[in-house]
């Protein structure tokens, strides 16, 4: 797989660190192209828990060249933090590279994040609180300050000048609250540019290189698609682009050099946050999912909302990213279930739909339409092999497969990195 796109089918949380990092160790460069610190990989090895949320899960492997794309937002802080932790845990982030365009979260943009979520009242997306979105939002207004500019002390001032003045105002005439001193903001950032420039390089150049060069690559999509501030269950989404069309935006890469496109779902289905979610669970089933399933956020502590597979959406998915395969993850978290139920449409204001519906007020007031499946109740743990899962087991798999129209070569069995079954 030369170069691979391996991003979440849902509403993020799907097991994407864990996939990464089963992957990265048959790559040589593992690529982040969008979002920043918002984003929470966990990965396990042996009795280690590791909670990456910046720098490419692909970091625990010595032979891999991490690489934060252009399409990121980057917190100096929270990156610098990152790579010490890795190093006191004896893994070796000094290969990492940074994109020169890659946007910085400046420290308004973090102070802005919760005013602006707490001024929204109800209507609150139930952001990360990391300044993700004011971030972007300066991007796309183009007043962002890039890490290029940490080369520049005089444009990084120039730059901060110009965009706290605005900032100062609205921070002090819309949200009631102090103005930051631009001595402090350039003192805290460009006090960590030292540390950051080893690592900053033309990363579109280097990808394309490494493509040329027969390189294997692997981008990790952060988030999810339902996520996606395009296709996603907008607003209630991540400012930046999860699908597959932002991994080539993001890093700066052709799309015929992209090869396959793995989609990562859960064997159910959850969500952080606020907006629309056809199947959530308010009952026991939901509580055993989040039980079991540890469904609490890697960023923010926060308890996952959960449901049963949602097909509607999962077809979605296939067809904005044009997935190659599935990944599924979290399988054995259904195994205490007697039945298992699985949505294939929903109906919403007198009319069926078993596509996603293209307007948003139809996912708030929809039912899920359910088909019931057996359930295995049986440990699959140790399982390694797809004929010796349990038979209701293989006929959940097949049936999303059926469904969905695209074929699923993983099934996760457990959160250690070998609990895996791979189907030929
Ligand atoms: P933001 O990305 O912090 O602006 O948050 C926007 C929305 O995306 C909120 O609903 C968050 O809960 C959600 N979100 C952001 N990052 C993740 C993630 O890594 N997993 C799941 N949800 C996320």
């Amino acid at each position: 797989m030369p170069a691979t796109i391996v991003l979440g089918a849902q509403w993020g949380d799907e097991g994407k660190g864990r996939v990464t990092d089963q992957f990265a160790q048959h790559s040589d460069f593992v690529v982040r192209y969008q979002g920043g610190n918002n984003a929470g990989h966990t990965i396990v090895i042996g009795n280690e828990r590791f909670a990456l949320s910046l720098i490419p899960s692909g970091v625990m492997y010595p032979h891999v060249t991490p690489v934060i794309g252009p399409g990121c937002v980057v917190d100096p802080r929270v990156l610098i933090d990152e790579m010490r932790t890795l190093s006191e845990r004896g893994i070796d982030p000094s290969k990492l590279r940074i994109s020169s365009n890659a946007h910085l979260i400046m420290p308004y943009h973090r102070k802005l994040d919760p005013i602006m979520e707490r001024y929204l009242g109800s209507q609150q997306i139930g952001t990360t609180k990391k300044g993700i979105g004011p971030a972007y939002t300066d991007k796309y207004a183009r007043q962002g300050i890039r890490v290029q500019d940490l080369f520049d002390p005089k444009i990084f001032r120039e730059k901060l000048d110009q965009v706290l003045r605005d900032k100062n105002k609205v921070l002090t005439r819309v949200y009631n609250q102090l103005p930051m001193d631009p001595d402090q903001v350039e003192e805290e950032v460009l006090g960590l540019a030292p540390l950051l420039l080893p690592h900053v390089a033309d990363v579109s150049y280097l990808l394309w290189e490494a493509h040329r060069q027969g390189k294997r690559i692997l981008f990790e999509g952060a988030q999810g698609t339902l996520l996606d501030v395009d296709h996603g269950t907008y607003p209630f989404v991540t400012s930046s682009n999860p699908t597959a069309g932002g991994a080539l935006i993001g890093s700066g890469i052709g799309p015929t050099a992209i090869d396959r496109v793995v989609g990562v779902s859960k064997a159910y289905i959850s969500r952080v946050g606020t907006g629309p979610f056809p199947t959530e669970l308010h009952d026991e089933s939901g509580e055993t999912m989040v039980r079991i399933g540890g469904e609490y956020g890697t960023v923010t502590g926060r308890r996952r909302r959960c449901g049963w597979l949602d097909l509607v959406a999962l077809r979605y998915a296939a067809r904005i990213n044009g997935l190659t395969d599935l990944f599924l993850t979290k399988l054995d978290v259904l195994s205490s279930f007697e039945t298992i139920r699985i949505c294939d449409g929903y109906t919403s204001l007198g009319e069926t739909y078993r596509e996603f519906p293209r307007q948003q007020r139809v996912l708030y007031n929809c039912t899920p339409i359910y088909e019931d499946l057996p359930g295995w109740q049986k440990d699959l743990a140790s399982i390694r092999e797809y004929h010796d899962l349990p038979k209701e087991a293989q006929r959940y798999v097949e049936h999303i497969e059926e469904r969905i129209g695209v074929p699923i070569r993983w099934i996760s069995v457990g959160p250690q990195r070998g609990a895996l079954v791979e189907r030929p």
